[in-house]
């Protein structure tokens, strides 16, 4: 563990780039959002992504960026070693992880101070307060703890959020957990799941009142998701690991 914080732009910690994805575009120029709030925003990649997109369509929009700035098991794990989620990139001094510097650097030297607001909390604590002070999100994008509970406490939590018109997305769709949880918030909440070709991002849109939200997303390509299909591809899998696990 470094004793003195190691300087953003050197060795493992590289200057924050824009995350380089259409769906941020997309999102933007399909809704026309106010406001968004993002569950998990690290070092600021899909935060920067949102305000320079949003810079570029000349949509002026409020970004609350809600991260305890903690990390999750996996960068404390070091599952992906070398990576942007590596555990170098925590930037642990002390035992205390900087990675909010990276964060806050990024966002300053980007000029974006000013449509980006971190809330350094929970999800759970970040939504009471957000629910406090009447933001009511047009989009909540949900990327923080991975897990199969914490997606689904996320998914409630930034319902809870949303404006009436507003949409619930997130990201890393092609994980187990998360295909797992967002399943059963859909078939929960009567929505349909749409997802980009690279299974990268979903977006749930009401089965109800979304029929042009829904056409605006097929016509840029993403697609539609069948519930049945994924559970009996995810049935199988489990089959699979019990098989496997019982050979000799
Ligand atoms: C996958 S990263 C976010 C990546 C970011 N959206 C991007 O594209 O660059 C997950 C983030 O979620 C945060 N996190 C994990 N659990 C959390 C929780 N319960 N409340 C708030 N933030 C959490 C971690 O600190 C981490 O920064």
């Amino acid at each position: 563990m470094w004793r003195t914080p190691p300087p953003v732009g050197e060795g493992p910690w590289p200057v924050v780039k824009p995350r380089d994805r259409r769906f941020f575009r997309d999102a933007l120029e399909v809704l026309y959002p106010e406001s968004i709030v993002e569950f998990g925003s690290w070092e600021g990649a899909s935060a920067l992504a949102w305000a320079s997109q949003a810079n570029e369509t000349g949509i002026s929009v409020d970004i609350y960026c809600v991260d305890t700035w903690l990390g999750s098991p996996e960068h404390w794990q070091n599952l992906l070693p070398n990576t942007e989620w590596g555990q170098e990139r925590l930037r642990i001094v002390n035992g205390e992880p900087g990675v909010f510097d990276t964060f806050k650097q990024a966002i300053d030297l980007t000029g974006h101070s000013d449509r980006i607001a971190p809330l350094r909390a929970t999800t759970e604590c970040g939504t009471s307060f957000l629910l406090q002070h009447g933001v009511r999100p047009d989009l909540v994008y949900v990327d923080a703890d991975h897990s199969y509970p914490a997606v689904r406490r996320d998914l409630a939590l930034a319902s809870s959020l949303l404006s009436d018109r507003g949409l619930l997305t997130g990201d890393d769709w092609h994980h187990e957990p998360i295909q797992r949880a967002v399943m059963r918030h859909a078939v929960q909440h009567r929505l349909d799941i749409l997802t980009d070709k690279d299974q990268d991002v979903f977006i749930l849109v009401p089965k109800s009142s979304g029929e042009q939200m829904r056409q605006a997303w097929l016509d840029r390509g993403y697609v539609m998701e069948s519930i049945p299909k994924i559970a009996a591809s995810q049935l199988r899998n489990v089959a699979l690991h019990v098989r496997r696990s019982q050979r000799p």
